[in-house]
């Protein structure tokens, strides 16, 4: 296998694959199995200053017939208070002292909150910090999210936790802003070492509509809040690229990465180290064996010898709407041979296309004249390789 270490703010990890701050690292006994299985670091299930009460039941999930698309939850932080996870941190960090420990904590505006909490976390001597900006259904008003969408609130609560400890310290970002790279900036300016994004997406999660109530359900209530997995994967892309040319500062990739070809498209578009939650919830630990193969395997047949080689290589195919090339031209064309009549493609063209597709002797036929070239037809086939592109 090739070398497929990175370095990240100082620090040599094995590989980029880090457990997010979530059930996974919810005590050091679970970080323990998580490290022994291969995962390079883990961001600790964040710190509150105060008790964080649990709340049940709190998941959600939207599938496609067995798929899993998207998961929801409104959990809450860590409910272990930080002198129960001080003995077993330290623990942890002698025991493996060459993986990436980086503790989360709660960004709060209540003063000092945030220096009261890594000074007492110091001693356990963490790779780093990173501050939580950004769950959306924390229950406490004045911290997160609504610090997270506030650029002066976030570069405050950065200079805090700056001033509080020699490590580098990384602040988790929302998507759930207008512009990413406002707040990216604001805490750079406030020292930030590093950036993190993104966290769940802030989501109505769904509506039971027999019970006639929001989901998930508490006692026939229910709130906003988060949603992870392979939906958010698109706006988590955009942000960290959006960061990566915008801000300039090393960034932790999150939100949707399931598959390796998922974390290689982090990597492109910006990210050194990528952290996972959903997916290692849903498939357990073992799922960096695939990942940390996957990568290699890739970079090895494309002919790079580093990851850091494709760090941010997507980066200047992106341009705006306006510059695209306005006079490129394609057609579609299907493969005869592999049509298996199922219409999707004709029924697609019909109603939401331009009328090209006809059946003939139950097969698809691309009438070129008229096909406009949307590529309607190529996503709604359920043949790989059937529907094929044709530049003129
Ligand atoms: C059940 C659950 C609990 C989470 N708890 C935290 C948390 O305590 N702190 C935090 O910063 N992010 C938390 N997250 C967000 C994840 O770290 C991650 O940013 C998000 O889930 C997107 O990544 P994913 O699609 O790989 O899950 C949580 C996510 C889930 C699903």
């Amino acid at each position: 296998m090739l070398d497929i270490s990175v370095e990240f703010c100082g620090k040599r990890l094995e590989n980029p694959f880090i457990l997010a701050s979530a059930p996974p690292t919810a005590n050091c006994q679970l970080i323990r199995r998580g490290f022994e299985a291969g995962w390079a670091g883990a961001v600790v299930k964040t710190i509150a200053p105060t008790y964080s009460p649990t709340i049940r039941s709190r998941f959600t999930s939207n599938k496609i017939g067995n798929k899993l698309v998207s998961f929801g939850n409104i959990e809450q932080l860590s409910t272990k208070e930080v002198e129960s996870w001080l003995p077993e941190l330290k623990k942890l960090k002698q025991e493996f002292p060459n993986k990436c420990l980086i503790v989360s904590i709660l960004g709060g505006i209540n003063s000092n909150s945030c220096i009261e909490l890594i000074e007492k976390i110091n001693d356990v001597k963490p790779d780093m910090y990173e501050i939580n900006l950004s769950c959306p259904h924390y229950i406490e008003d004045e911290s997160c999210l609504s610090i997270g969408q506030n650029a002066s609130l976030a570069a405050k609560v950065m200079k805090q936790a700056k001033s509080a400890t020699d490590a580098p310290v990384m602040a988790k970002l929302t998507s759930n802003v207008t512009d990413i790279t406002i707040i990216g900036n604001a805490v750079k300016k406030s020292g930030a070492n590093a950036l993190s994004a993104i966290n769940t997406v802030r989501a109505l999660l769904g509506i039971n509509i027999d019970k006639i109530e929001a989901e998930p359900s508490i006692d026939g209530y229910s709130t906003f809040g988060g949603l992870s997995g392979p939906s958010i994967k698109p706006i988590a892309l955009r942000c960290i690229l959006e960061l990566y040319k915008g801000v300039k500062l090393p960034i932790s990739g999150c939100g949707g990465i399931t598959t390796w070809e998922d974390a290689v498209q982090f990597l492109m578009c910006g990210a050194t180290t990528l952290q996972l939650a959903t997916s290692v919830m849903l498939h357990g630990f073992d799922i960096i064996n695939k990942l940390k193969e996957g990568l290699s395997n890739y970079l090895l047949k494309k002919g790079f010898n580093s990851v850091n080689n494709i760090i941010g290589i997507v980066t200047n195919k992106l341009i705006e709407p306006y510059e695209l090339n306005q006079k490129s031209n394609v057609y579609y064309k299907i493969d005869i041979n592999k049509c298996n009549g199922c219409k999707k493609c004709y029924i697609a063209c019909q109603d939401g296309g331009f009328g090209a597709i006809k059946m003939s002797n139950n097969k698809a036929v691309i009438d070129e004249n008229k096909c406009d070239g949307c590529s309607l037809c190529l996503h709604v086939c359920p043949v790989k390789n059937c529907v094929y592109p044709v530049t003129y």
